[in-house]
């Protein structure tokens, strides 16, 4: 079947930039993204500069496409009757309550996407499961789906592996497109219908078909191995740390064994975004509904690492004031969970700035892409309103310098740190990105 409406549920990190590229890549369909917050619609359609999303590359394509084949809509329901195939790119974040929380994916949203689409189809549909699902959500919603609409939906698995801050590149130049569906006539194609689009733009190749739940625990697995790395490389930091090794010279030597390969090796104050811990999570919890104990064990120890790291750059920040961070005043520079983006879900910022707080410093907070007014809400959501207003304050342009400050806390990677002069200003590396910059006071993580 050839597609020539398209409908995402789901207006953010995923659905936001990943139709924009389809759009552009496929003229001839139109595209709709729908998003219940009628808000976040209204700011797609708004001024270019203001779009919700802060990607390289993606004002440029939204400015080719909005209102020519793609368009945002609060308007589910004729979103849903007017697609043959429908992404479902709502967030799955960890439950926060019920059997399985602090460990399991909530699937509310996933849930309520699936409601709606059965209720608002008149006619067969091709449904996508975009967002990271745990292994066999395939199946849930597919009973969802029968249950509670007549027509056919055919269900495929089709995880986003784009990387917030390359978001436009990774969706040009995919490693790899994953499409799961089912071995049936209709499966085969619904997958084949998929396949089409993609290959408007990525090699046949590189376009990997499999079953339903290959897919999706394909994408648990590549997330974990990720995050993976990131802790083994944090866990030598701190070797090096008390041995007088270079972690940045071990991650070298090490990546250059053709085995192992350079990326993923940068040590840092720990991995942050809205899939790594996430997913860790996810398989820690399938595992142990599994038995698999030990398995769920070795994931889980990923994110020990990872808050082990957060808390030695606190404990090492404290240690050269002598445990006494009282009135210190501290400029945390970067508040995004990694550069080129404007998201701090679950940034190594939020936790570290906390507990600097808690131990008496006056702090500073500088991003050049986070607002004043999300900083303020994750520290409300995430501190749980408690914290000292008057110790903390958001600075609106890049520091020139740091003169005025006891600290300063590099946290997330942003080019524009290294621009500032730090002086004798006492300065913690949490991206090591000052490295060659010849600082008298410098701490690399
Ligand atoms: C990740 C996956 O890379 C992507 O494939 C998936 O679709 C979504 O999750 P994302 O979280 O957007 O993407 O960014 P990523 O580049 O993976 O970085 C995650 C975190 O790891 C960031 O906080 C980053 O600073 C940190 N990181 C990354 C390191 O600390 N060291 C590294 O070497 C690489
Ligand atoms: P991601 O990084 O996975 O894209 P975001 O939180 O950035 O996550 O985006 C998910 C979007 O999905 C949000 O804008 C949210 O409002 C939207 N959403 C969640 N549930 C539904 C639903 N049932 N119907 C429509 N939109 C939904």
């Amino acid at each position: 079947m050839s597609i020539k409406n398209i409908t995402c549920i789901g207006a953010g990190y995923v659905g936001g930039p990943t139709m924009a590229v389809i759009a552009l890549k496929c003229p001839k369909i139109k595209i709709t993204v729908v998003d219940s917050n009628s808000s976040k619609i209204d700011k797609w359609n708004g001024p270019i500069d203001n779009i919700p999303v802060y990607e390289p590359g993606l004002s440029d394509i939204i400015k080719k496409t909005r209102n020519k084949n793609l368009f945002f809509s609060p308007n589910i329901k004729s979103g849903i009757e007017s697609a043959e195939m429908i992404f479902m790119a709502v967030n799955t974040p960890t439950k926060q309550i019920g059997e399985g929380a602090g460990m399991a994916a909530d699937l509310k949203y996933v849930e309520a996407c699936a409601k709606d689409i059965a209720k608002f189809s008149k006619n067969n549909k091709i449904v996508i499961e975009k967002s990271t699902l745990p292994v066999r959500t395939a199946e849930k919603i597919k009973d969802i789906l029968k249950k509670n609409s007549k027509v056919e939906f055919e269900v495929l698995s089709n995880p986003e592996f784009l990387a917030e801050g390359t978001a436009i590149n990774d969706l040009f130049k995919s490693d790899r497109v994953l499409i799961g569906g089912d071995n049936t006539k209709s499966g085969k194609k619904a997958i084949k219908s998929l396949v089409e689009i993609y290959e408007k733009w990525i090699p046949k190749e590189k376009i990997l078909t499999t079953n339903v739940w290959s897919s999706e625990l394909s994408k648990l697995a590549s997330n974990a191995f990720l995050a993976q790395r990131i802790s083994s490389i944090n866990s030598l930091s701190a070797i090096c740390e008390k041995s007088g090794a270079d972690i940045d010279e071990l991650s070298k030597a090490i990546g250059m064994d053709h085995r192992i390969g350079p990326h993923f090796l940068k040590a840092s104050v720990g991995f942050g975004g809205s899939c790594f811990k996430k997913d860790i999570l996810n398989l820690v919890y399938i595992s142990r509904s599994y038995g698999l104990d030990e398995v769920a064990d070795y994931w889980e120890s990923v994110i020990k690492i990872n808050d082990f790291q957060k808390n030695r750059f606190v404990k090492k920040i404290s240690s050269v004031f002598n445990n006494n961070l009282k009135n210190k005043k501290i400029l945390i520079l970067g508040w995004a969970f990694k550069a080129n983006t404007n998201d701090s879900r679950e940034s190594a910022s939020i936790y570290v700035t906390e507990k600097l707080h808690n131990l008496g410093a006056i702090i500073d907070i500088y991003d050049p892409m986070v607002s004043s007014s999300k900083v303020f809400s994750d520290i409300e959501l995430f501190w749980k309103f408690n914290f000292d207003k008057s110790r903390i304050n958001f600075v609106r342009t890049l520091p020139k310098s740091t003169y005025q400050y006891d600290i300063a806390a590099i946290l997330t990677e942003w080019e524009d740190f290294k621009e500032i002069d730090y002086g004798n200003t006492e300065v913690f590396d949490g991206r090591n990105i000052l490295k060659n910059k010849k600082i008298t006071n410098y701490y690399e993580i």
